[in-house]
């Protein structure tokens, strides 16, 4: 993860930008632990913060029908949509990588339903790295209503 708008930070600095980063990512950490991931072992946590200023997460769950498995990140957002929230305004996710991996492709198209001004925080579970970035960053030229809209 780098480029345009995507920072490499580190904790202390998530947390200076954004005051609820400690519990986003403790909850995530949380997360991560439930993960069900017998096939790949690659062990997921995230935490969305929504508007009414609640925190959801979610973890990977695997299938062995390996396209049905769902990701972290869509888990903590459908999460928190059953639960009444209507927007998500900051992601945290946890990997088990020294570098910090981002978000998937299916997950980015999924949060981008909750506007590309979302902030990402995609940090280590076993490091002290973050990578910083707007939604918007991560996944320019979003195919999404707008597009719906303009058919003719
Ligand atoms: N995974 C996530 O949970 N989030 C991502 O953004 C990337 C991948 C999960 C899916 C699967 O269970 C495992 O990581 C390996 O791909």
């Amino acid at each position: 993860m780098a480029g345009a708008g995507i920072e490499r930070i580190d904790r202390a600095e998530a947390q200076r930008r954004r005051p609820e980063f400690g519990r986003l990512v403790e909850a995530a950490l949380a997360a991560q632990s439930r993960a069900r991931a017998p096939y790949s072992h690659f062990h997921v946590g995230a935490a969305v913060l929504c508007g009414s200023g609640s925190v959801y997460a979610g973890c990977n769950v695997e299938s062995a029908s390996y396209g049905a498995t769902i990701c972290a990140e869509r888990s903590a957002a459908v999460g928190a949509v059953a639960a009444g929230e209507k927007s998500i305004s900051v992601v945290v996710v946890v990997t088990p990588t020294a570098e910090p991996s981002s978000p998937c492709g299916i997950c980015r198209q999924l949060l981008a339903e909750f506007g590309g001004a979302m902030e990402i925080y995609a940090a280590s579970s076993i490091g002290d790295a973050v990578y910083a970035a707007r939604l918007s960053d991560l996944l320019p030229l979003t195919f999404d209503r707008k597009n719906l809209d303009a058919a003719e």
